[in-house]
């Protein structure tokens, strides 16, 4: 392939890969957004493959065959619950790939910079490998902490930010002697030795972070993914690769800004790793003081939802477990055949991931004219008769409102308990992700229907 055609290939690529962005921006155009991500993404491979720059044809082969297999046979298996650490761990792979790539470049013996070509290549292998490397351990313990391998309890160790400030001085110092080094063995020391400060310092940004906050973490997690990637591009003198990883590195901290405010977190804390409050212990024990529960059938929640003429439904991470987003539509939609004006409440962090609940409703068909977000919705609860919360806890707590030594306190919740009737479907007293105990569920005007989501609306729809 010319060079000319390489250029065009990679422009058309970008757009794609920018239109693709656009789309994804809004369920209506989500799924034409996807299709020009895939467009885009092959003619980038397509492109880059018939590129000058590859030689050994077999062995690309043979990594595609391995890479596209294990990819098919993953993402066909793997649980909509489950997403959210399948993320975690691709954005790691990236961070090792600029890690791999960095020293790659480094020891490559053709290599032939001279000058200050020789000392901007460095620099950028320096910072390649520097943000793959927190890219890499941090999404390793992401993966851990979403998928309850590790705890979701923030790990502050003693003087954490010095610690951070002095880790960061190391490297830079680290940094002049590698750009200085006489000879490659020279600077290999001090990139090695910067690579092992670089995953230690993923391990212990993403420990010191609570449960509540991870969606901060991940979208953060995203975006490094996308420097991390532009770095490579660099590395390789790859113009496709530095304006993709360009994208994925400035939407995804548009995304961290965006999950900062619904979380009402300070975004540089965030960057500084372990934010939020001074970690509030969590009080999952204690709540056999906050007075009684009441339980309510799934009858006479149908005979409630019937009577009402304002019924707001809030879905959290449970719905999700419980796949129960077919039937609730199918109760919705009955209900609004007989009158009732029925809505959906979504919280920024519900679920696991940003637009999880988003991505299930629209999987079931609810009309997206009828699902509102947090802030839409807040002052309304007052004139609503009543709430149905299934599988939602945290992003209901009213703690985070009044209890300023709460893990969540200052979060920005949906305050359905305004509302005549709140209905909360659940399992069990058992906490939400981020461990703390629900004063939500001991209110007067709260009803708790217990057992899994699906069943419970099942037997709603059944009296509807
Ligand atoms: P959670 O606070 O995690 O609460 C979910 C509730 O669903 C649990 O209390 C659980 O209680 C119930 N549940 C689980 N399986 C169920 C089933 N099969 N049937 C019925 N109920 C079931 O969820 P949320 O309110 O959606 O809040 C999200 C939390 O996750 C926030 O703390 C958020 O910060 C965090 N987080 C969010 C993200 C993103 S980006 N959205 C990423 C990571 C973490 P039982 O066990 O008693 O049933």
């Amino acid at each position: 392939m010319t060079e000319g055609l390489l250029t065009t290939a990679y422009i058309a690529a970008s757009v794609l890969f920018i239109l693709a962005l656009g789309g994804l921006s809004n369920q209506e155009t989500a799924r034409r957004g996807n299709i020009f991500g895939i467009l885009g993404m092959a003619i980038a491979l397509t492109a880059t493959i018939a590129g000058a720059q590859v030689t050994s044809y077999g062995i690309m082969a043979v990594c595609m065959v391995i890479g596209a297999v294990i990819g098919i046979m993953v993402a066909s298996r793997v649980q909509m619950t489950a997403m959210p650490q399948l993320v975690a761990i691709l954005h790691s792979f990236v961070g090792l790939a600029a890690v791999l790539v960095g020293f790659a470049s480094y020891l490559d013996p053709e290599s032939n910079f001279t000058g200050t070509e020789k000392t901007i290549h460095e620099v950028e292998i320096y910072l390649g490998v520097l943000i793959g490397g927190v890219t890499f351990t941090g999404s390793v313990i992401a993966f851990g902490k979403l998928s309850a391998r590790i705890t979701s309890k923030p790990l502050y160790l003693p003087a954490r930010h010095w610690l951070n400030l002095g880790l960061v001085l190391l490297c830079i110092w680290l940094g002049v002697g590698f750009v200085g080094a006489e000879s490659v063995s020279g600077g290999l020391l001090s990139l090695i030795l910067m690579t092992l400060i670089a995953f230690a310092f993923g391990v212990h940004m993403v420990m010191a972070i609570g449960g509540a906050d991870m969606p901060v973490v991940i979208s953060m997690l995203n975006s490094y993914s996308g420097w991390a990637a532009a770095a490579t591009g660099f590395m390789l003198s790859n113009d496709l690769l530095i304006v993709t990883g360009a994208l994925v590195g400035s939407s995804g901290a548009i995304l961290s800004y965006i999950m900062c405010t619904a979380m009402n977190r300070r975004f540089l804390a965030v960057i500084a790793g372990g934010f939020g409050s001074a970690g509030g212990v969590t009080t999952v024990e204690g709540f056999e003081d906050q007075g009684e529960v009441v339980s309510i059938t799934a009858e006479e929640v149908g005979q409630l939802l019937k009577d009402s003429k304002q019924v707001v439904i809030v879905p959290g991470y449970g719905m999700a477990v419980a796949q129960a987003q077919h039937i609730i539509f199918d109760i919705s939609k009955k209900l609004r055949e007989q009158g009732v004006d029925v809505r959906f409440a979504i919280h920024p962090v519900a679920g696991r991931m940003p637009g999880h609940m988003n991505v299930l409703l629209a999987e079931a068909k609810v009309p997206y004219d009828i699902v509102l977000e947090m802030d839409e919705i807040n002052n309304d609860f007052p004139d609503t008769g009543a709430v149905l919360v299934i599988g939602a806890n945290d992003i209901v707590n009213p703690s985070a409102q009044t209890d300023p030594n709460s893990p969540i306190a200052g979060m920005p919740v949906l305050e359905v308990w305004n509302a005549k009737t709140v209905v909360v479907m659940k399992r069990s007293m058992a906490t939400g992700y981020a461990g703390v105990q629900n004063p939500l569920f001991f209110k007067e005007n709260t009803r708790m229907l217990f057992g899994d989501a699906k069943s419970s609306v099942e037997g709603i729809l059944g009296t509807i």
